[in-house]
């Protein structure tokens, strides 16, 4: 069976992270006898948008529609288009329009990188963030007037929907009951933010009904940043609305060293769309064009991509040969976010080769 795979890199280190990506999953995919066909999309990438005057041509719905799977570099590249305006027309197009409710964002502290706070070990912190990803925080709804005046007004509102909030607390609540600790921590604001997230609590409550051996903590996003520094041994599912979702996926991978590991998938567990597979990082402007990006975010995100795809086995032996050439910890092959002197393709070639076999 053909797995139709598009690809999109994207800018800045997007391209650099992409080859070593690929150099993995093709390395998984001729050992485990997988069939894996790529299409290489020119779109989504602030070039494309310098030249059409937007990130994505009128019919990029019907050109992906029926991958069986999007991979992503990163985008965005504020000197030549403003973000908003380059993530609104590309990447989060793709999360609503395909409707890839579930950003999946595991955050891992690996063998042989050290960990920001003092004496935490591999083991330590092994957590999932389980990011709303459709809508919250992240809504067009709203608008500016009187603009260019002292009465200038700004409003962006947050939608939460019950079918929204539960079908990402659902994913969560059953995430949480397939792993031995069973725990799962839900990130409100709901003392200064009164109408949205006591609702989103309100379903927690709900949802944990229906669950009753998970053991359920509900925290204020402050405090909960707080214990991510102190306490990331507590966590295991943790779920979020799509913005406290993406703050805690950057806080969480920094508490792991880097943030240039943390994988992504953005899921519609449906089916009906393609889900798309992507790094947690951007495009790094500051160190774009040097070679040094790690690529094991990316790497990871094809990882789960496997898997997502039915190829449990293969997606291990990606995440296997990653975590054995990091615990081998040989400074002239590692990237420099994890104190090594090697580049994107010089780790990207030990992990493909460790993949191979
Ligand atoms: P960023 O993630 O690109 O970079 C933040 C910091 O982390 C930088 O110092 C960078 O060098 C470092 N970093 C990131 N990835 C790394 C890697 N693989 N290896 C080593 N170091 C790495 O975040 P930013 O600077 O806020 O954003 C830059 C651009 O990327 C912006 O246009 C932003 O909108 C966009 N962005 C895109 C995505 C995405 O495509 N999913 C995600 C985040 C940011
Ligand atoms: C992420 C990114 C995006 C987000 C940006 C680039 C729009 O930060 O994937 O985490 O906020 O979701
Ligand atoms: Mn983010």
């Amino acid at each position: 069976m053909t797995h139709r795979i598009a690809i999109i890199a994207g800018d800045g280190i997007g391209t650099e992270v992409m080859p070593e990506g690929l150099r993995a999953l093709d390395a998984a995919a001729k050992r485990f006898d997988i069939d894996l066909e790529y299409r290489h999309f020119d779109f989504g990438n602030c070039d494309y948008y310098l030249e059409h005057g937007q990130m994505l041509p009128d019919d990029w719905f019907d050109q992906l529609k029926d991958f069986d799977a999007i991979f992503y570099g990163a985008v965005g590249w504020p000197e030549k288009v403003p973000d908003h305006i380059s993530l609104w027309g590309s990447l989060l197009q793709f999360r609503r329009q395909f409707d890839q409710y579930i950003n999946l964002r595991p955050c891992k502290l690996l063998p042989g990188i050290k960990s920001p706070l003092a004496d935490r070990q591999p083991g330590d912190i092994d957590f999932y963030v389980v990011r709303e990803n459709t809508e919250g925080e992240y809504s067009s709804i709203g608008g500016r007037m009187f603009e260019g005046s002292e009465r200038e007004v700004v409003i962006q509102e947050t939608v939460m929907t019950r079918t929204g909030i539960d079908r990402v607390l659902k994913y969560a609540f059953d995430l949480a009951q397939s792993r031995p600790r069973k725990k799962l921590t839900s990130a409100t604001k709901s003392n200064g933010i009164s109408i949205t997230m006591p609702y989103w609590d309100e379903r927690v409550k709900e949802m944990a009904k229906r669950y009753p051996e998970i053991d359920v903590d509900q925290f204020h996003i402050d405090i909960l940043t707080a214990n991510f520094v102190m306490h990331p041994d507590w966590f295991d599912v943790v779920v979020a609305s799509n913005l406290f979702g993406d703050i805690l996926s950057d806080l969480g991978p920094a508490c792991t060293g880097t943030i240039g590991v943390a994988p992504s998938a953005n899921i519609n567990p449906d089916g009906t769309f393609p889900s798309l597979f992507e790094p947690v990082h951007g495009s790094a402007p500051d160190i774009a064009g040097k070679g040094i990006a790690n690529p094991i975010g990316q790497i990871w995100s094809g990882a789960m991509m496997l898997e997502h795809l039915g190829y449990q086995e293969a997606g291990k032996a990606i995440v296997d040969a990653f975590e054995a050439v990091l615990a081998e910890g040989d400074a002239k092959i590692l990237t420099p976010d994890i104190r090594g002197q090697g580049t994107t393709e010089s780790l990207g070639k030990a992990i493909a080769e460790r993949v191979a076999g």
